[in-house]
């Protein structure tokens, strides 16, 4: 079954063709030149370039997999979470093409195809994890821990209280005057060695699944704010004792789900996986705790189209179809 995949939820347009799971295209439009003067997504900048590079990055998905709209089986599309104004593009555009064709579609919740994207083989040799498994998705929306034990059976341990990961590393960047997205700039920038300021961890001692990371990002804030000037060693040690609060907090959290469910294998999802220390972080406290890591490739982590057509595809195999009156949905838990 050949399945072409839209993403439009939020900053990104992506388009991918799978045939029975493989991946044939990826094709990716980025927005970030266009937010990053804003130093965040302006959704309505975000719908209106959305509708400029769907057809072109649909088009290219299909050429670079060397297929024409009549080989393809099935289409899937991102109908939430995300913004409205974004996914509705890429929602619209898919339900059209599959009316037009008399395709099934199937509208994919964008969490799902996340948590679900280590398991795509892209023979790329990246080992894939076998189900059941646990999963810490780290994303600029959702922080949260998932027992997944197959494509449609997810539970959700745990998640963020306040601000996603990705949220904490965009704001504080943005506190810092480095710019957007913050994520890999900090990424980058907490990669040489040296001083780190402590930063707190919230819940670090309680046995839950619950994060917090308003606190550590306030708690940047007045560090800084206390500082007459700051020298560039002095700012490397902030992002670096930041980082490390971050990521101690998800590696502990996600290793502590995966010895209560009595669960072997752990994957990395979200934006936030692409992040160097924490797949380092993960990989050395995992194999302390004879469990096995799963990170996927960094452009799967995050956002990415073949992770909702696979997600898709899953679905369309067992026989499941959406309507198509399926709304886009801003706030869709898993
Ligand atoms: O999954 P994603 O692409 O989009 C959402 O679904 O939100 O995640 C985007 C988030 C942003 O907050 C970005 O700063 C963060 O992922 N991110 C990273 C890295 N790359 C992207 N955070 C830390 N380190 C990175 N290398
Ligand atoms: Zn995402």
């Amino acid at each position: 079954m050949r399945v072409l995949g839209i993403e439009s939820s939020c900053d990104e347009t992506a388009a991918s063709v799978i045939d029975n799971g493989k991946i044939l295209s990826d094709s990716i439009s980025s927005q970030i030149d266009v937010h990053k003067i804003y130093g965040g997504v302006v959704p309505e900048l975000a719908s209106r370039k959305h509708i400029v590079n769907i057809e072109p990055v649909i088009a290219a998905s299909l050429k670079d997999a060397g297929v024409t709209l009549d080989d393809i089986d099935a289409i899937a599309a991102t109908s939430g979470p995300g913004l409205l104004g974004s996914l509705v593009i890429g929602l619209q555009f898919a339900k059209t093409i599959a009316m037009a064709r008399k395709l099934p579609f199937y509208g994919v919740n964008h969490l799902r195809g996340h948590i679900l994207a280590a398991r795509i083989d892209d023979g790329e040799s990246t080992p894939v994890p076998d189900y059941p498994y646990i999963a810490l998705l780290a994303s600029g929306g959702h922080t949260a821990i998932y027992h997944v034990k197959n494509w449609n059976n997810i539970e959700c341990l745990g998640q963020t209280r306040d601000d996603a990961a990705g949220e904490a590393f965009d704001k504080v960047a943005k506190l810092l005057g480095l710019g957007y997205p913050g994520g890999p700039v900090i990424d980058r920038m907490a990669a040489l060695q040296g001083e780190k300021v402590k930063f707190p961890q919230a819940f670090r001692q309680r046995r839950s699944y619950e994060f917090s990371f308003s606190g550590v990002k306030t708690a940047v804030a007045q560090y800084v704010a206390k500082q007459s000037n700051i020298s560039k060693d002095h700012l490397y040690a902030i992002v670096r004792g930041f980082q490390e609060s971050v990521v101690d907090i998800m590696v502990r959290k996600v290793v502590f789900a995966a010895r209560e469910k009595q669960v072997k294998n752990v994957v990395l999802a979200g934006g936030v996986a692409a992040n160097s220390a924490l797949r380092n972080r993960a990989k050395e406290v995992c194999l302390q705790n004879d469990l096995i890591l799963f990170a996927p490739p960094k452009k799967r982590c995050t956002d990415n189209a073949s992770m909702i057509a696979y997600a898709g595809y899953l679905a369309l195999k067992d026989g499941l179809t959406s309507p198509f009156d399926t709304a886009p949905r801003s706030n869709w838990p898993l």
